[in-house]
């Protein structure tokens, strides 16, 4: 792809030059072709981003040039210019810089909508959170945590430690340990409330099993396979459990713009205060993307992959 024309900000939008981006599971996919984004989206990469205002729309009344925003790309992110809705658009938490903000938006945002819009965290609630040190479940964790839950993760070894100190009560290391009779250990038989995967078929008859009474599991991706060969129903009807998969890309602005919200209501105050924090694991010059692109995809992070510009 060779130089790309600076995007023009539509009625509604604004103009951003990007600070810095931020690496998420679904590139790696859209750069091997298995994953295209949405008609209209920019086709560069990049669903997330940290920038300045430098121009705004006709109908834009929220920025004015020079404000700091982050926010939720359908696409565009590794750009040194992305547009984006106003009301997409959130300001930097009191301060953090732009590296920190750009390692919220997707993975604060997509771990916000499992707990709290699909699953229905309620406080006292144990969750399980899979792939636990992933971008999504470094920001899950700590927002089950703020929302009065319990959490465990799973993680392999060498991120343990950081799923505890996010908040997990309890980290399984996956490749040496059966989480469903570790968790059934861990809570007297009696398993968790809610479930948020990304690893899909080989968890799935493991995750109906430790679900309790009117259990929810939350599948946001299928990084270990997507068919299931034979699972027993039977959990499903005697448990009352609900499996709902989600995605975030293809939503409707509206909610996007409703959930930027909704997040933006709970976790700002708490960003400031330092209860939440965002996990930027490792800073790569956006010219080095490619090498990013392999620290990722040979799973060495725990949380956020950012680039940053200039
Ligand atoms: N549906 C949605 O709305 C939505 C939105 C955002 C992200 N997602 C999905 O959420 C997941 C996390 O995304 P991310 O960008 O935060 O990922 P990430 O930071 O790249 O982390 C992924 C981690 O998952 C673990 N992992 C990879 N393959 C695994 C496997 N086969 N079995 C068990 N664990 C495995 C690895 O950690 P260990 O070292 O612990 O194995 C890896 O570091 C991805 O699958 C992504 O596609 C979905």
């Amino acid at each position: 792809m060779g130089p790309w024309p600076a995007p023009v900000p539509a009625e509604k939008e604004i103009l951003v030059r990007v600070e810095a981006t931020a690496l998420n599971r679904a590139d790696i996919l859209q750069r091997e072709g298995k994953y295209p984004p949405p008609p209209g989206e920019s086709p560069i990469l990049g669903l997330e981003m940290a920038g300045t205002v430098v121009e705004t729309g006709k109908g834009v009344s929220k920025w004015r040039p020079g404000a700091r925003v982050c926010g939720l790309l359908g696409g565009g992110g590794y750009a040194e210019y992305a547009v984006i809705h106003e009301d997409m658009a959130l300001p930097f938490p009191g301060g953090l810089d732009a590296v920190q903000a750009a390692a919220i938006p997707e993975a604060f945002l997509t771990a916000f909508q499992s707990l709290h819009r699909l699953a229905r965290l309620q406080p006292g609630e144990l969750v399980l959170i899979h792939a636990g040190a992933s971008g999504v479940g470094t920001a899950a964790i700590q927002l089950a945590r703020a929302m009065g839950a319990r959490a465990v993760a799973t993680a392999s070894a060498a991120k343990q430690a950081a799923c505890l100190a996010l908040g997990a009560e309890k980290a399984i290391d996956y490749r040496h340990e059966d989480f469903e009779s570790a968790l059934m250990d861990h809570t007297n038989g009696e398993g968790v409330d809610v479930i948020v995967d990304c690893i899909g078929a080989p968890y799935f008859q493991p995750n109906l099993n430790l679900l309790r009474t009117d259990g929810r599991l939350v599948l946001l991706a299928m990084m270990g396979g997507a068919k299931v060969d034979q699972f027993n129903l039977l959990p499903l009807l005697r448990k009352r459990l609900q499996i709902t998969g989600s995605t975030l890309r293809n939503r409707s602005l509206e909610y996007k713009i409703a959930l930027s919200r909704e997040l933006f209501r709970f976790a700002w105050p708490l960003f400031e205060t330092g209860r939440l924090k965002p996990v930027a694991d490792s800073v790569f010059d956006w010219r080095d993307a490619a090498d990013a692109h392999r620290y990722m995809e040979a799973n060495r992070n725990v949380g956020k992959v950012v680039l940053r510009v200039g």
